[in-house]
């Protein structure tokens, strides 16, 4: 069985965490994680590919400078929640005889639009309250189902990867982390904001090290104690990239942030 297999069989307790997600995030979202999310995607351009993208909290931030945009989320549950919101609202904007909803095969589904295409805007509340404005100068959003640890696209297909709060989740960092350097054309960039394991030795990290095992069970395989930063530093992309941050309003054990637009050098560099 594949890790998409696995995922497309969304348990009575996938379909709780996706139900229960932005709920959870909100108090956090409102004291800097969205502003955090919309500077972060600022700088995305180009072709991009958005691994895990949950119920899709990043689209409302994505620039007019996106020419193309794919979200990949291997959760049956989540990926529910993230279709209702790319449906909702490409019908809120097909009054404008400018939008359509289509599905293609093969499970992959996109979220069109017709007419003038490029950096139309549209305005409805979100699941967290939040205006969803949405200026991507896109033809299509793709959804799909593949799993970081084994993307479906040729090598250097993208100018821009996101991913947000997903490498701790992933089964397999190591695998996710290459396969988002293989995607990436050289010269493009892997937008990045993970929590992340505390300072080495730290009580933080003795408390993340304690409270893993119940906090992978309640967040649906998330690891509060992943060294994600060293991670990516070990795949090739530049730490010194990152800046270190703390997220407010959630607990502590996820609380020590990177972020960072990380370069990826020709392929077979470093
Ligand atoms: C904490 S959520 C983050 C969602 C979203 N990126 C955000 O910023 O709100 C982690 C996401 O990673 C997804 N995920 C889990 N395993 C994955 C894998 N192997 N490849 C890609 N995404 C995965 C989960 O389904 C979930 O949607």
């Amino acid at each position: 069985m594949t890790l998409t297999d696995a995922a497309d069989r969304a348990g009575w307790y996938d379909r709780l965490f996706a139900a229960i997600y932005e709920p959870f995030l909100a108090l956090g979202e409102r004291r800097g994680m969205a502003a955090r999310r919309r500077d972060l995607l600022a700088g995305a351009v180009g072709s991009v590919l958005e691994i895990g993208a949950g119920t899709g909290l990043n689209l409302p931030h994505y620039p007019a400078a996106v020419t193309g945009l794919t979200v990949s989320e291997p959760n049956a549950a989540m990926r529910a929640v993230l279709r209702r919101r790319l449906s909702a609202d490409a019908v809120s904007r097909r009054g404008g005889g400018t939008s359509a909803v289509s599905r293609r095969g093969g499970g992959t589904s996109a979220v069109s639009r017709r007419g003038d295409g490029t950096g139309a805007v549209s305005r409805r509340r979100d699941g967290t309250g939040a205006v969803l404005h949405r200026q991507v100068g896109v033809d299509a959003i793709q959804i799909s189902p593949a799993a970081a640890e084994a993307l479906p696209f040729p090598d250097g297909t993208f100018d821009t990867v996101v991913s947000t709060l997903v490498l701790c989740t992933v089964e397999d960092p190591v695998a996710a982390v290459a396969e988002v350097r293989r995607v990436l054309r050289p010269g493009g960039r892997f937008l990045v904001l993970e929590h992340v394991r505390g300072e080495h030795g730290s009580r933080l990290e003795r408390r993340q090290h304690r409270f893993a095992g119940p906090w992978e069970k309640f967040a649906a395989g998330c690891r509060c104690d992943r060294a994600t930063a060293e991670i990516l530093g070990d795949a090739g992309f530049d730490g010194t990239a990152l800046r270190r941050e703390r997220w407010a309003g959630m607990p502590s054990i996820v609380a020590p942030l990177v972020v960072g637009s990380l370069p990826v050098a020709g392929r077979g560099a470093g």
